[in-house]
């Protein structure tokens, strides 16, 4: 059959919808359908040829349904239907029949029935895709990422995206529900201080003078807070050039928020019931709450880590003061130098081999310590390269210190407390996971709180903001400020979950006489205040009601929410870990002129 396309075109097969109109989507049909007849639209997936029969998975968002085409029937549709390949878009027209009770198939929603079509049209014809559209494919991410538009059309991939839209309408309605307002703030602005590279935009109009991307809405929130709004929320993209991994991308989407007159309990407890709405409509789930909280010391302390993944124990144990007086130079010397000595149990792993001791080590060198001591228990003694550098007491109270048992392989890291902690962190990760101790079905939130304000930073050799220069100290602790900065704690939480950090946030500074205090903290001169942030202390001159918020990571809430491990798997189109994106070839090289009328110039 040839037709006319109307644009002087002929093709041998597209036909037109025209005449017919949708009734139904394909994962929708129920054995209460039988007997109706439908209209369905939509892609070939599987085909077989049964004898004669050809049975064809008709596809759309919402799942398959079995079509099967039959000559006795209606021959025209079944020679059309030869024709077809995967993946071709087409229209049945035909009648729901229920299956036969032993070819029901159980796994699949519409297992019950099955259409019969006395019509068939090719509405699109289609290349044989470079990989198969169907659930749990294991397809190289290169590809996937080059031909998106496929890969998003398998069930996998439409469920995620499915579920997210999902969690955002339930933020949204959340919000409005309680009194917040959804206000968009720019996104060509200047620089905010969220710490990571900016991408710049060149300005036309103004040579030389570069826009930012914002890498979050921060300081117009805050300014929103000074204009009486009150309360405020955004689904907002945000933009960082940094080093990417599975869980960060160049552009991400925050859940931002801001709140006047608030309290860091207002903000966490807000932000609980937020949770609890978004897990109950997207994944059926209540998390009770409130969540649990461990102050940022606790964590590090008990967990070598800011983001602890609380599903399992195997928390860290500080011998120092056992180990102070012990023969073994190592311990020793650290402790007096102002350092400390922390283990964590291994549980039933005394078994392990010279080769995975040394494996542990080689990894807990890679992590920055010096070394690692071990001790296994098998039954009343303890092996150890150090044992003989310890009493017998001694051992045996490092060994109930710890809780070890029978069995058991207790490892310590010797340092600075900064490098036990980031070792023992993640040796306790590690372990835990190859252990099996992670129970995969409970979801930990748990908010960290009592951030340092400031950390030294090396590299810099200043003081740096922790979390950014607008967060508010504890007033017990505004004393410290000029003393002892590293001491001094901050209004600022972060929500962890299983161990993924999924927001943060502060109470923000509005006294000006703390502000100047904290910038000349940071070092930050007059000048260079008034050239960042000056319009934002000027606003704050004008009547600022004490204020707070957080952000969440939204790609990273969905993530775990679906069950994945990178946000790219929840992301319509994001980019490859090193910033591009294998679709559309971006970034890419542009016109000479473009360049000029920007006032750029390439250096190579
Ligand atoms: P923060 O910088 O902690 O806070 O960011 C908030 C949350 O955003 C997510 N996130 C990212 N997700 C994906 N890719 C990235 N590159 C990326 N970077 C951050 C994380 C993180 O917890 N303005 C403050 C919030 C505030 O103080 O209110 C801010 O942006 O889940
Ligand atoms: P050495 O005396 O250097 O041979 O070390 C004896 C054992 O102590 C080895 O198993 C080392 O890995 C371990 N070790 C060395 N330095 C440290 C340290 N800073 N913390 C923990 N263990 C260490």
């Amino acid at each position: 059959m040839k037709e006319e396309t109307g644009l002087g075109l002929t093709s041998d097969a597209v036909e037109t919808m025209q005449g017919l109109k949708r009734t139904d989507y394909c994962g929708d049909l129920r054995k209460e359908d039988a007997g109706r007849r439908v209209v369905l639209m939509g892609w070939v997936g599987r085909i077989r040829d049964h004898g004669g029969l050809l049975f064809v998975d008709l596809r759309d968002r919402t799942g398959v349904v079995q079509v099967v085409f039959n000559p006795e029937k209606d021959r025209a549709s079944f020679e059309k239907a030869e024709r077809l390949r995967s993946e071709y878009v087409i229209a049945v027209s035909g009648e729901v029949v229920t299956r036969p009770r032993e070819l029901v198939n159980p796994n699949l929603a519409t297992g019950e029935i099955e259409v019969y079509p006395t019509q068939l049209r090719i509405l699109s014809e289609a290349k044989t895709p470079p990989f198969y559209i169907e659930r749990g494919v294991e397809v190289d991410e290169k590809l996937r990422l080059r031909y998106r538009y496929l890969d998003l059309r398998r069930p996998d991939m439409q469920e995620a995206i499915i579920l997210r839209h999902r969690a955002v309408k339930t933020v949204r309605d959340f919000f409005d529900r309680e009194g917040f307002l959804e206000i968009e703030t720019p996104m060509l602005t200047r620089s905010t201080p969220e710490g990571a590279r900016d991408y710049l935009v060149p300005s036309r109009l103004a040579p030389g003078r570069f826009y930012a991307l914002p890498q979050s809405p921060q300081l117009f929130k805050q300014l929103l807070m000074v204009s009486g709004l009150d309360r405020y929320f955004q689904i907002v993209r945000c933009f960082r050039d940094e080093d990417l991994r599975a869980d960060r991308q160049p552009e991400f989407t925050q859940i931002d928020v801001e709140m006047s007159f608030v309290d860091p309990d207002d903000v966490m407890s807000t932000m609980e019931r937020m949770m609890k709405e978004v897990f109950a409509s997207t994944i059926n789930l209540e998390p009770s709450i409130p969540f649990r909280r461990l102050t940022y010391a606790e964590a590090m302390n008990r967990y070598g880590t800011d983001r602890p993944d609380t599903r399992f124990g195997m928390e860290l144990v500080d011998v120092s003061e056992i180990v102070a007086g012990v023969e073994f130079k190592v311990f020793r010397d650290v402790i007096a130098s102002g350092g400390q000595v922390k283990g964590l149990v291994a549980p039933g792993c005394a078994s392990y081999s010279r080769r995975q001791l040394d494996e542990l080590t080689e990894m807990a060198k890679d992590l920055g310590a010096k070394g690692l001591a071990w001790m296994v228990l098998k039954g009343d003694e303890v092996r150890s390269p150090i044992a003989k550098f310890f009493s017998e007491g001694e051992l045996q109270r490092v060994v109930e210190a710890m809780g070890a048992g029978e069995g058991d392989l207790l490892l310590f890291v010797a340092d600075e407390p900064r490098v036990v902690a980031e070792t023992l962190g993640a040796l306790r990760l590690h372990l835990g996971q190859e252990l099996g101790l992670v129970d995969k079905d409970r979801w930990d939130f748990v908010w960290v709180y009592n951030f340092p304000l400031l950390e030294y930073s090396e590299e810099e050799g200043r003081y740096v903001a922790v979390h950014h220069p607008f967060t508010a100290p504890l007033e017990e602790d505004l004393h410290l400020l000029t003393s002892q900065p590293e001491k001094v704690r901050a209004k600022a939480y972060d929500l962890v979950l299983n161990g993924v950090e999924l927001g943060g946030g502060s109470i923000r500074i509005h006294r000006r006489d703390v502000q100047e205090k904290v910038f000349s903290v940071l070092g930050l001169d007059e000048d260079e205040v008034q050239g960042k942030f000056g319009f934002l202390l000027e606003a704050f001159e004008y009547g600022t009601p004490p204020h707070g918020g957080i952000a969440f990571g939204l790609d990273r809430l969905v993530m775990l929410l679906a069950g994945r491990t990178s946000i790219r798997d929840v992301i319509a189109f994001p980019k490859t870990a090193r910033g591009t994106c294998l679709m559309t070839d971006a970034p890419s090289e542009v016109e000479k002129h473009q360049l000029d009328e920007l006032h750029v110039r390439i250096v190579r």
